[in-house]
């Protein structure tokens, strides 16, 4: 595991020879491949990526990813921290959405969104994992998490793999609040997950915005600047199965109302 760290995310490119960390402009495998073929092709690497991105909600590129690894002696690692539970088979996330979970080394997640408890979790060969145990500061440092954490993220698993429904009606609440923001004229994030953001484009709307929601009884997350770039600032919304249609036509309802008094949309 020693060696060049390969960090995605940045819309810089930040060469960091101390580190050992390289980043690589957000989901663009061609610089990506820019990046790689830099460095020396026999010392160890490892190509990190969120699976599902946070803020706007694309899916990475694994595809192309798991490719330029391959050319250049890498290794993946997946952060599928808002994938589990949301994409691939019944919620198996990134690399099973792609059918790429040989070709995927390493996954990680967190229970504290899907599995609705603390504490994540990292998948992979057992040698890696064993690795990891003696290794990571984060996990030898750290007290073990709770019996009752433990217990609500393997109660939330069994969920999970006995009601795969729960994955689609996730979906179809996400696709239906994508549309109807669209519908009413918000500019919204096109991809294909839980996390829809509704981008404003300005830091006092949003946060204007936020506040109207939230006392409306209506949770979000404001992202402004340097959270996002410049133009980007965003109410990014995400949903869960057990949303239903009477929340979420209420949510569209009082984005209409305050969209159209802040003139964000017409
Ligand atoms: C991509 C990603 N990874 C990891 C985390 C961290 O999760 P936790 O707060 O459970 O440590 C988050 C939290 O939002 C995230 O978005």
């Amino acid at each position: 595991m020693a060696g060049n760290l390969i960090a995605a995310g940045s819309a810089s490119y930040v060469d960091d020879d101390q580190q050992g960390v390289v980043r690589y402009k957000h989901n663009d495998m061609s610089h990506l491949e820019t990046v790689m073929s830099k460095l020396p092709l026999s010392s160890p690497k490892l190509i990190v990526s969120d699976g599902v991105f946070s803020t706007s909600g694309e899916i990475v590129d694994l595809p192309a990813m798991v490719k330029v690894a391959k050319k250049y002696n890498a290794r993946v690692l997946v952060d599928d921290a808002h994938a589990v539970g949301v994409i691939g088979t019944g919620g198996r996330g990134t690399a099973s959405h792609f059918g790429l979970e040989k070709e995927t080394d390493l996954t990680m997640g967190t229970f504290s969104k899907t599995f609705a408890s603390l504490g994540g979790f990292v998948v992979g060969d057992k040698s890696v994992i064993n690795y990891l145990k003696h290794h990571a500061p984060a996990l030898i440092f750290s007290a073990s998490p709770t019996p009752a954490s433990v217990a609500a993220a393997i109660a939330a698993l069994d969920i999970l793999e006995k009601e795969p429904q729960r994955v689609e009606k996730l979906m179809r609440n996400a696709r239906k609040m994508r549309k109807g923001f669209k519908e009413m004229g918000f500019r919204v994030g096109e991809h294909d997950s839980a996390v829809v953001p509704v981008i404003i484009g300005d830091t006092e709307k949003v946060l204007v915005m936020w506040k109207h929601l939230f006392e409306a009884g209506v949770f979000v997350n404001a992202f402004i600047r340097p959270g996002v770039p410049p133009g980007l600032e965003m109410l990014r919304t995400s949903y869960m199965a057990t949303h239903e249609d009477v929340h979420l036509d209420k949510i569209l309802e009082i984005m209409s109302q305050i969209g159209k008094k802040l003139g964000v949309i017409n």
